[in-house]
């Protein structure tokens, strides 16, 4: 066990009677990575907005927190997982209130736009989310100043103020952060003038953002080669939207399913938003079958091991198109299965490997280097980060103790415990709760054996 498990709360964690395939079928909903923007764009309406289909996580929970110390009523709606916003009586909120979710979640960073529209002032408190590296934020505060913004870091937080308001500008980022790009959307909808970004993001949840804010009257002209261009407009109104599924969750419980010889049918899984992820599974021996939705059903992708032995392949994580970030960690688990050498560099986050350790600690054979293996030359080749791995397979993984440090390399721990032998404890499983809604149930009604330790 390792040294940190002592100092663990004792109630944060499961007990997994590992080595039973998962068999069975769960439901994905709204992607947590779009649900949280789609809150935070409903502050920028005049009228009430109705989002669907939002999952029970602890994201969405942190979000309407935020939003309701601003005076947005957030209200649960009639269907179930619909939310209504309310933002007839949007203020400035406590920085004292807001404080307490400091280092919570990264999302506290997109109320700068909105806020600054709304009410000419934005306090944004230190931010959270999962430790993977230095994520830092220059990208959104230089895009913030070009626009007209005033910057003040203080000791609690950042102060931004908008003197003359926000205009449009021309702006390109250094890389596709998904989350500057939102950001830029955020606040150039309703800025003053026709803004310019170049080398945006253009992931399937800023697709999405786009379609909600299309729905609020804003004008967004997406070009060739990560153009975005976007109009502003001087008013918005509310939205009724339904965002896409999961597919970070989707991919996770795709992963389990192979790592553990099972099958799982994903209800709500949609192929166009997993297209690269689908040609991995392909490659390296996985099955799958996809049903389209239809009249009476959403629709999901049903996901198995077809027998035999898996494959080693090389991949290499990246912006969309590529294979996502998110999907690294559970896939690495999956792998482990597989016969030969793996490799996969990961280009987006430079410290996204640390939890190989605990599946080596679980049997599993896997070494990280500091060199870019396998791909083309990244940021980070350079920069003396480890971030390329040789997963080599197949191994047998034996139970262990491990601690969850971050919410995918938790969901791949958890993977790991369940395709072992043994009883496995899993501390830190409240970190799961973040992304990946009722994941108990889902478990249960998967066969999985476990229970709170
Ligand atoms: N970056 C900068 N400066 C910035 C912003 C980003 O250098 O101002 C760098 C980051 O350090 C990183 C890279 O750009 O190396 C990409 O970061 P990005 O901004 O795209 O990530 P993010 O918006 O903070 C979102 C998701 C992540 C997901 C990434 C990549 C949310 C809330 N988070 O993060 O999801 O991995 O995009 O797709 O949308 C998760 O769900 O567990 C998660 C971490």
């Amino acid at each position: 066990m390792s040294p940190h498990v002592e100092v663990c709360v004792t109630t944060d964690v499961l007990v997994v009677h590992g080595g039973a395939p998962l068999h069975g079928e769960i439901r994905v909903r709204g992607a947590k990575n779009l649900v949280s923007k789609a809150m935070v764009a409903a502050l920028l309406g005049d009228g009430p907005s109705h989002l669907y289909d939002v999952p029970l996580i602890r994201d969405v929970e942190i979000v309407r927190g935020l939003l309701e110390l601003h005076g947005v009523k957030v209200t649960d709606g009639a269907e179930h997982g619909e939310l209504v916003f309310d933002t007839s009586n949007v203020e400035r909120a406590n920085v004292d209130e807001i404080n307490v979710h400091a280092g919570s979640s990264r999302i506290p960073i997109l109320f700068c736009g909105p806020l600054l529209h709304k009410l000419g002032h934005a306090f944004i408190p230190d931010l959270g989310g999962c430790n993977i590296g230095g994520r830092p934020i220059d990208f959104h505060l230089q895009a913030l100043r070009e626009m007209g913004a005033v910057v003040d870091k203080t000791p609690s937080g950042l102060d931004i103020t908008a003197p003359n308001g926000l205009h449009g500008t021309k702006f390109e980022l250094p890389y596709p952060s998904v989350g500057a790009t939102e950001q830029v959307l955020l606040a150039a909808v309703r800025a003053h003038g026709v803004t310019e970004l170049r080398n945006a993001a253009v992931e399937p949840e800023i697709m999405d953002l786009i379609a909600v804010l299309q729905k609020m009257g804003a004008i967004i002209k997406v070009h060739t080669d990560r153009v975005i261009e976007i109009e502003g407009v001087s008013r918005l109104r509310g939205y009724k939207h339904r965002p896409i599924p999961d597919r970070i969750e989707a991919a996770s419980w795709a992963a389990a399913a192979l790592a553990t010889q099972g099958d799982v049918y994903v209800r709500g899984a949609r192929q166009a938003d997993m297209m690269t992820f689908l040609n991995t599974y392909t490659k390296i021996g996985g099955a799958f079958e996809i049903e389209d939705p239809g009249p009476n059903s959403i629709g999901g992708i049903r996901f198995w091991h077809p027998g035999g032995e898996l494959r080693a392949t090389a991949l290499e994580t990246d912006v969309h198109p590529g294979f996502m970030t998110d999907w690294q960690q559970p896939m690495v688990v999956a792998l482990t299965q597989a016969r030969g050498l793996s490799i996969v560099h990961e280009t987006v986050y430079e410290s996204r490997l640390g939890y190989t350790e605990a599946l080596n600690q679980m049997g599993a054979t896997i070494q990280v280097y500091r060199d870019c293996l396998g791909g083309t030359p990244c940021r980070f080749g350079r920069r003396n980060f480890m971030h390329s791995a040789v997963i080599a397979g197949p191994s047998k993984l034996m139970a262990a103790d491990v601690v969850i440090p971050d919410l995918r390399a938790g969901f791949s721990h958890l993977i790991a415990a369940l395709a072992a032998e043994g009883t496995s404890r899993v501390y830190g499983v409240e970190l799961i709760k973040r992304g990946y809604e009722d994941f108990e149930a889902k478990l249960a009604a998967l066969g999985a054996s476990v229970e709170r330790g």
